[in-house]
């Protein structure tokens, strides 16, 4: 029964001579079941969080503020600074390489087609936009989607490790080569780093995180017979989220 009006419901049965409510619980039992002490912490912890949110989003528009002052040549040519999308409490940040056409258009990274396809991937070990954090190596779409050259990684490079330090996820993914060598600083290529385990270490910052590589979506769109493998490191990505628990509530 849906109640809407709690008053004249109350007034319906007082009519009918009944004024009293017997319930299978008992009204002290009732008041046991809520403790106090839970309940203060349960709000001392979501103000905590509350705070942490907040300061995140404050220091990702002060972190934007920078990268929009950045000399950059791709910024000339781009129509949007392309910065992040997701949740950015998220445990979990992917580190693509660098806008397309429609993520120039949109500002927001992986929303063409390769985007497309990587939500789809993602979405069978139950991961979203709204669990995940996901960026790009490079701020703005190179002219005619070519792989971004040294001197554009490298000036974006400590913006991305700003980036990294500012959301401080508990895993960290690389999608495709750029992202993987560049910020675990290896001169191998992704078929060799992915499968494996990886720490990305920023000394500087004594920032330590669990870190894995992928194959890029745009890659498995033209060699969909590696499938499999990205199935497989989606699966260990998926064990190591649930067996260390650090997937959000939606
Ligand atoms: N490819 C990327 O690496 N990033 C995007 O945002 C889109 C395509």
């Amino acid at each position: 029964m849906n109640i809407t009006n709690i008053k004249s419901f109350v007034e319906f049965y007082k009519f009918l001579g009944i004024t009293d409510c017997i319930s299978q619980v008992q009204r002290n039992k009732m008041k046991l079941k809520v403790d106090p002490k839970t309940n203060i912490q349960e709000i001392k912890k979501n103000k905590k969080n509350e705070k942490k949110i907040k300061s995140k989003l404050i220091s990702i528009n002060n972190l934007k503020s920078l990268i929009l002052d950045l000399d950059c040549n791709l910024k000339d040519v781009a129509t949007n600074l392309v910065l992040y999308d997701g949740n950015y409490d998220a445990n979990i940040m992917f580190i693509g390489e660098a806008p397309g056409a429609n993520e120039d258009i949109n500002g927001k990274p992986f929303v063409g087609e390769a985007g497309k396809l990587l939500d789809k991937m993602l979405s069978f070990i139950n991961l979203s936009r709204n669990n995940i954090y996901i960026t790009n190596m490079v701020f703005w779409r190179p002219p005619g989607n070519r792989t971004p050259n040294e001197k554009e990684i490298s000036v974006c490079l400590p913006y991305t490790k700003k980036h990294i330090k500012i959301i401080k996820p508990k895993l960290l993914v690389f999608v495709g080569s750029i992202a993987a060598k560049n910020l675990l600083d290896s001169k191998e290529g992704i078929t060799k780093i992915r499968g494996k385990k990886h720490i990305y270490e920023d000394k500087e910052n004594d920032l330590k995180i669990e870190a894995r590589a992928i194959f890029h979506p745009a890659y498995l769109m033209r060699n969909p017979i590696e499938k499999k493998t990205m199935w497989d490191d989606l699966l260990e990505i998926d064990e190591f989220i649930n067996s260390n628990n650090i997937l959000q509530d939606e």
